[in-house]
C-alpha cells in the first residue's frame, strides 16, 4: 500500500464545557468566532460495536471562522455531569488560537481584561508572541502571532535538526523577563470592535504533555507524517524539553498544524478528561483518504474505532502513546449553515 496522503494541518478540537451560554458568549461575543451548526449524520448505521455509545446527555456546539474552514472548528461538548478536568500526562496544557501581529495582540489583551478575562503576557517566545487566559470553564488558551516564524533560531531549511538550548532564548525565560512591565503592556483604548488584525485565525498551535518525547516522536513523524520541527525547552522554566511537530515542507511550516509538548519523564501526573480540558485533537484528512488511512494505522498496530459518521466530518480515532485521543477527521461534508442565534440547543448529540 502506498503512503496516505499527508495530513495539512489540523481539523478541530474537541473541549468539555459545564454551561453552553456561557461558553457561546464567550467564543462567539468575546473571540468573535461564529455558530454554526453540523449537518446530520448521512448514515445511521449503527456504529461498530467498540465504538462507545454517545451520551444522550451531551450537547455538541460547534464555533468556527467565518467561512467555517477546517483548522479553525472547535468543537463544544456540553457535559454537565463531568468532573472538573485538567492537565497532564496524555492530555492538553492548552490551545492557542492566531492573530496578525503584535498591536493585535495587544487590542486582546484590551478587549479581554474589559471582560474580565485575566491575561498575562504580551510574551516573547521568539517564534511569535503571545497572550494567555483562561475560557469559563478554566481552559487554558493562548492568542498567538503569526511571526517571526521558526527560522529565528535555525535555519528555515533544516529546522528540528538541533536542540535548541535555553541560552538561545535569552532575554526570555521566565527569570530574565521584567513581568512588570510586560503585565502593564496593554492597548491604551477600549476595544470593542474585533478588526481584521485581530480577527482569529484557526488554531495556531496545540500543547500538551507527554512522558515519553521519542514515542511521541515517533507518533507524530513516522505514523502521522508530521516532520519534527523544533526541539527546545520551555522558556518559563528553562529546563521542561518542549519540541514541536508540523506540516512542513523544508522552507515553512504551515499555519493551522504545529502540535507542541512538553516532556515530563517519568511523571504519573495524568491528564483528565472533564470540564475546563481539551477531549480530543482532531487531523484533517483529505474526504478519499479515509480509507488509506485506516489501513495505515492498522497495519501499524494502531486500534482504530470508525470512521464514525459525525456529520461534519468522518473520523477514525485512535490514541496517541502517552494516552491523548486523536482523530484523523474528513473536510467533508463540512460544515451546515450558520446557526445565527446564539441559543444553545440540544439536537446534536456527541458521538465519543
Ligand atoms: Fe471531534
Ligand atoms: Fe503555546
Amino acid at each position: 500500500m502506498s503512503a496516505p496522503p499527508e495530513i495539512p494541518g489540523f481539523h478541530h478540537v474537541s473541549m468539555t464545557i459545564g454551561d453552553p451560554d456561557r461558553s457561546l458568549r464567550f467564543w462567539t461575543d468575546v473571540l468573535g468566532l461564529h455558530r454554526w451548526d453540523s449537518p446530520p449524520p448521512a448514515d445511521p448505521a449503527p456504529a461498530p460495536v467498540s465504538t462507545p455509545a454517545p451520551d444522550p446527555g451531551e450537547a455538541r456546539f460547534l464555533v468556527a471562522d467565518a467561512d467555517g474552514s477546517p483548522g479553525s472548528i472547535v468543537e463544544l461538548v456540553h457535559a454537565p455531569e463531568a468532573p472538573s478536568g485538567r492537565w497532564g500526562v496524555g492530555g492538553i496544557h492548552h490551545v492557542a488560537l492566531g492573530t496578525e501581529d503584535r498591536p493585535a495582540l495587544l487590542r486582546w489583551k484590551r478587549r479581554l481584561e474589559d471582560r474580565k478575562f485575566p491575561v498575562s503576557g504580551p510574551y516573547d517566545r521568539g517564534y511569535f508572541h503571545s497572550i494567555y487566559f483562561r475560557d469559563p470553564d478554566g481552559h487554558v488558551m493562548e492568542i498567538a502571532t503569526r511571526g517571526p516564524g521558526y527560522d529565528v533560531d535555525e535555519p528555515a531549511d533544516a529546522l528540528g535538526e538541533r536542540f535548541i538550548e535555553a541560552d538561545a532564548h535569552e532575554g526570555r525565560l521566565r527569570e530574565q523577563r521584567d513581568e512588570e512591565s510586560i503585565q502593564t503592556t496593554s492597548h491604551p483604548e477600549p476595544v470593542d470592535e474585533i478588526d481584521g488584525e485581530m480577527v482569529l485565525r484557526g488554531i495556531h498551535h496545540i500543547t500538551g504533555i507527554t512522558d515519553d518525547l521519542a514515542e511521541a516522536d515517533r507518533f507524530h513523524r513516522f505514523l502521522l507524517g508530521l516532520p519534527l520541527v523544533k526541539r527546545t525547552v520551555n522558556q518559563d522554566d528553562g529546563k521542561t524539553k518542549h519540541w514541536f511537530w508540523a506540516r512542513y515542507d523544508g522552507r515553512e511550516v504551515a499555519p493551522r498544524s504545529a502540535m507542541t509538548l512538553f516532556g515530563w519523564p517519568g511523571s504519573d501526573y495524568r491528564g483528565r478528561d472533564g470540564r475546563g480540558a481539551t477531549r480530543h485533537v482532531a487531523w484533517r484528512i483529505p474526504d478519499h483518504a479515509l480509507d488509506d488511512w485506516h489501513v495505515h494505522l492498522e497495519t501499524e498496530g494502531i486500534s482504530v474505532v470508525g470512521p464514525v459518521d459525525r456529520g461534519f466530518t468522518r473520523s477514525l480515532s485512535f490514541r496517541a502513546p502517552d494516552g491523548l485521543v486523536v482523530h484523523l477527521a474528513t473536510d467533508g461534508p463540512g460544515l451546515a449553515e450558520r446557526a445565527l442565534e446564539s441559543t444553545p440547543s440540544s439536537d446534536h448529540t456527541e458521538s465519543p
